[in-house]
């Protein structure tokens, strides 16, 4: 018996994690749903795993929860900023737990991208590296879950606005980095992999929402500043549509593509294709 946690269950991805553990035939009483709020579990608790209270900022929750645990997944946290400590912690309690294997959700090329969020995963991995745990890096590019607010509010404007030009976005679903995640979990084989699925450009993707819908929707290419402006006005702190609006920039660079077939390989599977993608989140 192989008892796997997996970190920030209750959030988007992590319950994808523990549903595709599941699937791929993991027993749900081997498996540990290591949540920050236990209140927030019943969902999980409803499929047989097992529920312990995990709280990055509170390091005795991490001891308890990972007693036991051989695998680990450490779903990188969303507070940008205060993530290294959080992580650390995390990954502190591992070592002291005896965990054989720990994989963490990082972002593409952590050790080389200019985009401003890498300098926490890259923090992380290097915390990794030094803690002697056989690790995974499931460096996860874009989500395309990441556009469901554009892409609903396209459907009224008729554009979706950004600053990544005609960059290549090697986005996917979360439910495929879950169930990368869940085979890297059932295998425990350490590796870096470099995840991503077909790249598409901004216009593709506003191309295949018109379609879909009916409507006509365009992509509008901004100035960063002026996009920027645009995520500000939806209600972003400033600092934070600052640096999302610097990291859409980054896409015309080729930072959020990859030529890697990782994600693929580990899924068994071709990744889920645009045209799914789009209607999924035209349903939602
Ligand atoms: N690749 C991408 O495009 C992309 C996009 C956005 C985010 N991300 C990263 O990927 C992670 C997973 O994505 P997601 O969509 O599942 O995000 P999410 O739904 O926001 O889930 C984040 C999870 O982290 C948990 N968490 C936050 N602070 C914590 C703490 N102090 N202690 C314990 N758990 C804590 C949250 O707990 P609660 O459920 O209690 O809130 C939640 O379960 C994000 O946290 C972020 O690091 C990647």
């Amino acid at each position: 018996m192989t008892t796997i946690a997996v970190t920030g269950a209750t959030g988007h991805l992590g319950r994808l994690v523990v549903e595709a553990l599941i699937a791929r035939g993991a027993a749900p009483g081997d498996i540990v749903a290591a949540v920050r709020d236990t209140a927030k579990a019943a969902p999980l608790a409803a499929l047989g795993v097992q529920v312990r209270r995990a709280d990055y900022d509170e390091p005795p929750t991490l001891a308890a929860a990972f007693a036991g645990v051989d695998r680990l997944l450490l779903i990188s946290g969303n507070a940008v900023g205060q993530r290294v400590p959080q992580h650390r912690a995390v990954i502190d309690a591992a070592v002291a737990a005896g965990v054989g294997f720990l994989a963490y959700t990082s972002i593409l090329r952590a050790d080389s991208s200019p985009i401003g969020l890498a300098p926490e995963h890259l923090a992380t991995e290097q915390a990794l590296a030094a803690s002697g745990i056989p690790t995974a890096l499931l460096r996860n590019g874009w989500y395309i879950e990441n556009y469901a607010g554009s892409v609903a509010g396209a459907l009224h404007t008729g554009t979706i606005a950004g600053s990544a030009g005609d960059g290549r976005i090697a986005a996917a679903t979360r439910a495929d980095y879950a169930e990368a995640a869940a085979a890297v979990l059932l295998s425990g084989e350490a590796g870096v992999y470099e995840l991503g699925g077909t790249p598409f450009t901004m216009a593709e993707l506003a191309a295949e929402v018109a379609e879909q819908s009916g409507k006509p929707v365009a992509y509008q290419d901004l100035p960063v500043a002026e996009y920027q402006a645009v995520l500000a006005g939806l209600g972003l702190p400033e600092a934070y549509a600052g640096l999302l609006a610097d990291t859409d920039f980054k896409i015309t660079e080729g930072h959020l593509d990859t030529g890697s077939d990782d994600l693929a390989k580990l899924i068994g599977r071709p990744s889920t294709p645009l045209s799914e993608a789009v209607a999924a989140l035209l349903k939602a």
